[in-house]
């Protein structure tokens, strides 16, 4: 069970207005490029914050379910590191920004190695790393790594994943060039289709909140105490986040919010104060760049009003 919050904590009032404020920002558009995600309602609004002594505060739409998309990009690349280990990972995905949109061909020239884990090209790659084990196929790896952060069993939203399959012929180009390049070991129709279902798996605010704060608190959940990732990989995954996680905006947002992050174009964004908490924002309006308008300006004011820029 969660420590419940005081209700009438600082935390908690400073959420509550932050949330009022932040309904009026009305900027930005609902992704429409997978059909299925234009059914989101623009106005949700949801923020969550989970401490790493497992205080949880949340507010708004902050129990209402949505699609991770590609925040799973930074769990899955915690899970590639325990399959293969750090030189087996960096063979095959570089840690470099790559200053491009997350759905560019971004690909080292002459080796093809995709530029970071945080975009498509080297999302791919990496799902294509998680092992298969006798127990459990590679789909169902990932949900039970997903259920370790979140702490609950997690499932897939069937119509997002079916028009995200439906349209993703890039992320499929994409693949065969990994193909060719030597870098994907399996089809890459078996790997775009669970790339596809991991970024279809649904959350809440809380759960990217919990998401966060598991890797706040050193890869262990602070609430149900199991190990979501060997802490010996927190830092790495933590690291790209930090310079690679909101795509061609992470320059700005590191410089400005000051904390990793990952966001998705289901209208999440994790953010992490290493040591202190996880931060979970959700408002799918999204600017051009593909990130929550909200979402960055919920963690702009948090991160100014308390002074918490890491740097
Ligand atoms: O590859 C895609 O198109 C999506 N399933 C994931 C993209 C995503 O979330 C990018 N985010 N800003």
């Amino acid at each position: 069970m969660d420590k419940r919050a005081f209700q009438f904590s600082p935390v908690q009032r400073y959420l509550d207005r932050i949330h009022e404020e932040l309904l009026d920002l009305k900027d930005g558009a609902v992704a429409d490029y997978i059909p299925e995600l234009t059914r989101a309602d623009p106005s949700w609004l949801g923020i969550a914050m989970v401490t790493v002594d497992g205080h949880v505060y949340q507010v708004g739409d902050s129990r209402q379910s949505f699609t991770i998309q590609s925040i799973s990009k930074a769990i899955t690349y915690g899970l590639a590191l325990e399959d293969r280990g750090l030189d087996q990972v960096l063979s095959k995905v570089g840690v470099e920004p790559s200053g491009e949109a997350f759905n560019s061909i971004s690909l080292e020239p002459g080796t093809g190695r995709p530029m970071n884990p945080m975009i498509n090209a080297g999302a791919i790659a990496t799902t294509g790393l998680i092992a298969s084990t006798p127990d459990a196929p590679p789909m169902q790896r990932i949900l039970d790594a997903f259920g370790r952060y979140t702490g609950r069993p997690m499932a897939i939203e069937e119509t997002v994943y079916r028009s995200e399959s439906d349209t993703g012929h890039r992320n499929r180009a994409i693949a065969h060039l990994l193909l060719g390049y030597g870098i994907l070991d399996r089809t890459p129709e078996e790997v775009v289709d669970l790339y596809f279902r991991q970024c279809s798996i649904l959350v809440t605010a809380r759960d990217l909140a919990m998401i966060g704060a598991c890797l706040a608190n050193n890869g262990v959940n602070p609430v149900t105490g199991v190990v979501a990732l060997q802490s010996r990989y927190v830092e790495k995954v933590l690291s790209v986040m930090s310079t690679c996680g909101m795509y061609d905006f992470s320059g700005a947002w590191i410089f400005n919010v000051g904390m990793p992050a990952k966001s998705g174009v289901g209208g999440g964004i994790t953010a992490v104060l290493p040591g202190q908490f996880g931060l979970g924002v959700f408002s799918p309006r999204l600017d051009a760049k593909g990130n929550s308008v909200r979402g960055i300006e919920a963690c702009k004011r948090l991160s100014k009003d308390f002074s918490l820029h890491l740097f």
